[in-house]
């Protein structure tokens, strides 16, 4: 006899409604819960990673060389099974080997997490997010539109360690950058560098160009950290410190051959941000070249999710800041008057606009 088969995906069926089933069928594969364990997961490995820094884990493990926890508990006085906890998280961060119960420093440990390594971000890790108790309050921050502590409240406390914390990879990124730049190729060019925190732009601009000059502004309270790194670089009898907010400062008109925006826009909205550029395109003599280093999102704010999340944590801990588009940085630069926009990345993660101000000026270029 003929026995009809079910289709395999029978369509909805009166048995299978809500009415009988509770549900109804389908074959909707249910989605994995990755994205969400990742997440809460972010909280755990990030003060993983903070408490390896706090407990001084990578530069022991760097004195000691390959060990056991057993040994790296003595050197670091703390229990075994603490640090045995521990040390497994840093394992599945992938920021530490172990094999056979040795643990050792990875490549990226190395260059990255030792105090001395050769592009240490081990300073940066506790500042970078910004104050931990405005991610706390987020959700608060959202509906009242602002932060309860912004960053602008105390702005000294916050960028001391960062712009100390930041130094070796904007130095990196800024040295680097002739590469692509060329501006050694300048001849005794005059730097202005607003915002300038260590100054890593106009210290490795001032090392590729022996004739070179520079302004270097930042607020008081923070220029002292610039102070201190062109004197440790050899570089300070060519540097003019200029103390002040770089919206309000004196600029010499047409007084500058490169001017930098080092990662100061994204705190100061869109209409803050166009002003810099504003005051950078008349700064800049004919010709002159404005550097402008940010982290830039795509134009649907989603293909990279590292300047995205920086959008957010800008959000979560100032009055004013966001991160923006290539495309409207491009447009901003465009209707100051700037040309030949090109941008580049000197290093990963870290890139700059390069927007030269025309022999024959066209833009409004007013402050
Ligand atoms: C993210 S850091 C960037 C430092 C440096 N330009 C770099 O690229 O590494 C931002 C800097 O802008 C400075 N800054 C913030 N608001 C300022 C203002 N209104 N006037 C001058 N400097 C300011 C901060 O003190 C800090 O040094």
């Amino acid at each position: 006899m003929f026995t009809p088969r079910d289709a395999p995906y029978p369509e909805l069926k009166k048995t299978h409604t809500m009415a009988h089933k509770g549900r109804p069928w389908t074959d909707y594969k249910p989605p994995p819960a990755a994205p969400v364990w990742a997440a809460i997961e972010g909280l755990g490995r990030y003060y993983i990673l903070v408490a390896a820094l706090e407990l001084d884990i990578f530069d022991a493990l760097q004195r000691t060389g390959p060990t056991t926890v057993e040994r790296l508990a003595e050197e670091l006085d703390v229990p075994v099974d603490h640090l045995r906890s521990l040390l497994d998280g840093v394992v599945a961060l992938e920021l530490l080997d172990q094999f056979t119960d040795i643990y050792e420093l990875n490549d990226a440990a190395k260059r990255y997490l030792v105090s001395d390594g050769p592009a240490t971000m081990a300073d940066l890790i506790g500042v970078a997010p910004g104050p931990h108790e405005n991610w706390t309050r987020l959700a608060d921050t959202v509906r009242n539109g602002r932060p309860a502590t912004p960053i602008e409240d105390d702005p000294a406390a916050f960028y001391v360690p960062l712009v100390e914390g930041t130094f070796t990879t904007m130095f990196r990124c800024a040295t680097r950058a002739d590469l692509k730049i060329r501006y050694s190729a300048v001849t005794a060019p005059r730097v202005l560098d607003l915002g300038a925190g260590g100054a890593p732009w106009a210290i490795a601009i001032l090392n590729g160009c022996p004739d070179g000059t520079a302004v270097i502004n930042d607020i008081d309270g923070v220029i002292e950290v610039a102070e201190r790194k062109i004197a440790e670089h050899g570089v300070a009898e060519r540097c003019e410190l200029r103390p002040g907010d770089f919206h309000t400062i004196d600029i010499e008109p047409g007084g500058y051959d490169i001017v930098v925006l080092g990662h100061i826009c994204r705190t100061e909205g869109a209409e803050g941000a166009r002003h810099l550029i504003e005051r950078a395109f008349t700064a800049l003599k004919p010709e002159g070249r404005l550097i402008l280093a940010d982290y830039f999102t795509d134009i649907e704010r989603k293909f990279n999710p590292h300047a995205v999340i920086m959008g957010t944590t800008m959000m979560a801990s100032t009055e004013r800041g966001f991160t923006f588009t290539h495309q409207e940085f491009s447009e901003w630069l465009r209707e100051a008057g700037f040309t030949q926009l090109r941008l580049v990345e000197p290093i990963g993660f870290q890139q700059s606009f390069v927007a030269t101000r025309p022999a024959a000026s066209v833009g409004s270029g007013s402050e």
